[in-house]
């Protein structure tokens, strides 16, 4: 069944690489806005916007897996926050989907069963305490590490997500031996400015691309060759050490196999870009029609963690093969 599935998921990819046909084979989906981090870089947690219920993210899920959909997402503000989010991840385990989320890891602890079906939980961490606190929210590191330990307790896959600005930079391979020792994989991003991030100087006063920046990319791609739990191939760290979005040359697949959907459904290509514009709805015109109406749309760019998927979708042979050895222990 599973080689059967792989094969329908590679030629949909061939497909559209070759005819131009479009497949949501990976959704993310903006959970909810609601938030209990207000983290420096991130606006999520200001927005407001009905959600949809279970029934209707119960449709909707069964909309993009009649399409081919392989993976969902769930993303937010913070997905834990939402009382029905064990039932939406049983539900795309019984449809065979593979399920990933990124939660902040406060609520972890307390709501843990409820992940039991999760295939990966991504827990975001953004160096030792004094970085992490002041970077995400005050206290806040002690529960990252609860919500670490209680996760991997319960028997789950769990993963970092790091996110590189100019004032963790130097703390980042101590989190690598740290990340050893908590028994997780780790994954980078360096800071972006999205479409909801309104103040750009912010962004940019966080990002860097300083010779300190490279080194520490430069030693990444040395730790994950010495076998580091580094999950992001080598192709994604050369991709990231020049974080200008201007000469971003990679083919980008948003809006052709991927999509982000936000909590009152709006269909939008990607994440970096779901408040640049009104989108599609996909309660209204049902979801099909919302992906398969996001005509070209305008973007300068990004690093974000797509670069991934870009990769595998776009057969990068690096990427690939690095992606089967990340997911062994999956
Ligand atoms: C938007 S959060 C939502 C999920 C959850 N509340 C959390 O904190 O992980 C998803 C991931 O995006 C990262 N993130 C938020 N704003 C970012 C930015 N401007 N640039 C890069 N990563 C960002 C967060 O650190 C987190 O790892």
């Amino acid at each position: 069944m599973s080689v059967l599935k792989n094969i329908s998921f590679a030629s949909k990819v061939a497909k559209s690489n070759i005819f131009g046909a479009r497949y949501p084979l990976s959704v993310t989906f903006i959970s909810t806005y609601r938030c209990n981090f207000t983290c420096e870089y991130c606006e999520v947690w200001r927005f407001k916007e009905n959600e949809m219920s279970t029934k209707e993210v119960i449709t909707m899920i069964d909309e993009f897996a009649s399409l081919g959909m392989r993976r969902f997402s769930f993303n937010g503000g913070e997905p834990l926050l939402r009382d029905d989010i064990g039932d939406l991840i049983s539900h795309c385990r019984s449809k065979g989907i593979f399920t990933t989320m990124f939660s902040n890891g406060s609520l972890v602890p307390r709501y843990v069963s409820k992940l039991r079906d999760l295939d990966i939980l991504v827990i975001s961490l953004d160096g030792p305490k004094e970085v992490h606190d002041r970077q995400r929210m005050e206290g806040t590191h002690g529960m990252v590490i609860e919500g670490i330990r209680a996760a991997k307790r319960a028997g789950l896959n769990v993963w970092t997500n790091t996110v590189i600005t100019k004032d963790n930079l130097s703390h980042l391979c101590g989190l690598v031996e740290d990340a050893k020792e908590l028994g997780v994989k780790m994954i980078f991003q360096p800071v972006l400015e999205y479409s909801h991030s309104s103040e750009s100087s912010k962004i940019e006063g966080l990002a860097s691309d300083s010779k300190e920046y490279q080194k520490l990319i430069a030693n990444l791609k040395e730790l994950k060759k010495k076998g580091a739990p580094i999950v992001h191939s080598l192709d994604y760290l050369d991709y990231i050490k020049v974080p200008v979005w201007a000469i971003n040359k990679r083919k980008c697949w948003a809006g052709k196999l991927y999509c982000a959907v936000t909590p009152t459904g709006d269909v939008a290509p990607c994440y970096p870009v779901f408040k640049s514009g009104k989108w599609p709805n996909g309660l209204k015109m049902g979801f099909d029609k919302a992906f398969r109406s996001l005509g070209k749309f305008g973007c300068n760019g990004c690093y974000c963690a797509l670069i991934e998927s870009d990769f595998l979708y776009s057969f990068k042979v690096g990427a690939i093969l690095n992606l089967m050895k990340s997911m062994e222990a999956v």
